[in-house]
């Protein structure tokens, strides 16, 4: 029980904001605003960027939920259309409402996934949730963030990176951490490391063929070797979510 308690432990500090880690971890600069229409930055009310996210229609936004347990709504401002977060492109806006999974605790123990209402909708395309069968090991897909772009960086990205990592086999990710939830989770990236999502990136898509298929969860550092990125498996819980609705409910 002691050993279980330390393990959970070291989980959850691993995913604590506070800790060090890189923005995406070798990646690129995203540079067309048409690229990835649907990516939001998660910020405080004086624009700290803190967390990323998605736009599943015009006033509706997933990211993690870690993200956003514990914040008040209103707290909340969601940015648009601004690949540089120096610069005043895009829109703005606060969310009124959110909902998390029925039960979430921690990323380790899964259902890291919210669904946050705008207060103004936003004029960009939003991005289809992928089905069950997107989650084939070795198929590729592509992660974005504002995120810190190595362990221990202490500075964030003020340009939005991406960075592309194959999805692993369930088994692989079981065998790589003792906490693997293959309903809830799905883990990618290479067995080298180098390149990964990092601290600051949590609750951005990770994407396939122009879907949503995963959310930045946790990891253990970033971009170690043998230690891929867990993201949160997004079609066991938003499945059935019309992406042109407004409100949807996380069964
Ligand atoms: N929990 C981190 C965050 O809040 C994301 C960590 C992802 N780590 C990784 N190695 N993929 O931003």
């Amino acid at each position: 029980m002691r050993l279980l308690t330390a393990v959970l432990a070291l989980l959850v500090i691993t995913v604590t904001p506070a800790h060090a880690g890189p923005r995406i971890v070798g990646g690129v600069v995203v540079d067309s605003a048409g690229e990835a229409p649907w990516v939001v930055a998660l910020t405080t009310s004086s624009g700290a960027q803190f967390c990323g996210g998605a736009l599943l229609g015009p006033g509706q936004v997933v990211t993690a939920a870690h993200c956003v347990h514990g914040r008040e709504p209103g707290s909340i401002t969601v940015v648009g259309g601004r690949l540089d977060l120096r610069t005043g492109d895009g829109s703005t806006s606060v969310a009124t409402s959110y909902r998390l999974v029925d039960g979430y605790s921690t990323p380790s123990r899964g259902k890291d996934v919210a669904l946050l209402a705008l207060a103004e909708p936003m004029p960009y395309r939003s991005l289809p949730v992928a089905g069950p069968n997107a989650y084939m090991s070795g198929t590729v897909g592509v992660v974005y963030g504002w995120g810190r772009q190595a362990e221990g960086d202490a500075d964030k990205s003020p340009q939005l990176h991406k960075a592309q990592v194959p999805i692993w086999a369930d088994g692989q990710c079981a065998a790589t951490y003792a906490r693997y939830d293959a309903e809830a989770m799905f883990c990618a990236g290479y067995p080298d490391g180098g390149i990964d999502a990092c601290v600051d990136d949590s609750g951005g898509p990770f994407v396939v063929d122009g879907r949503l298929v995963g959310l930045v969860s946790w990891g253990v550092g970033c971009a170690r070797p043998n230690a891929p990125g867990v993201y949160t498996r997004v079609a066991t819980y938003l499945s059935g979510v019309q992406p042109e609705m407004g409100s949807a409910v996380v069964p």
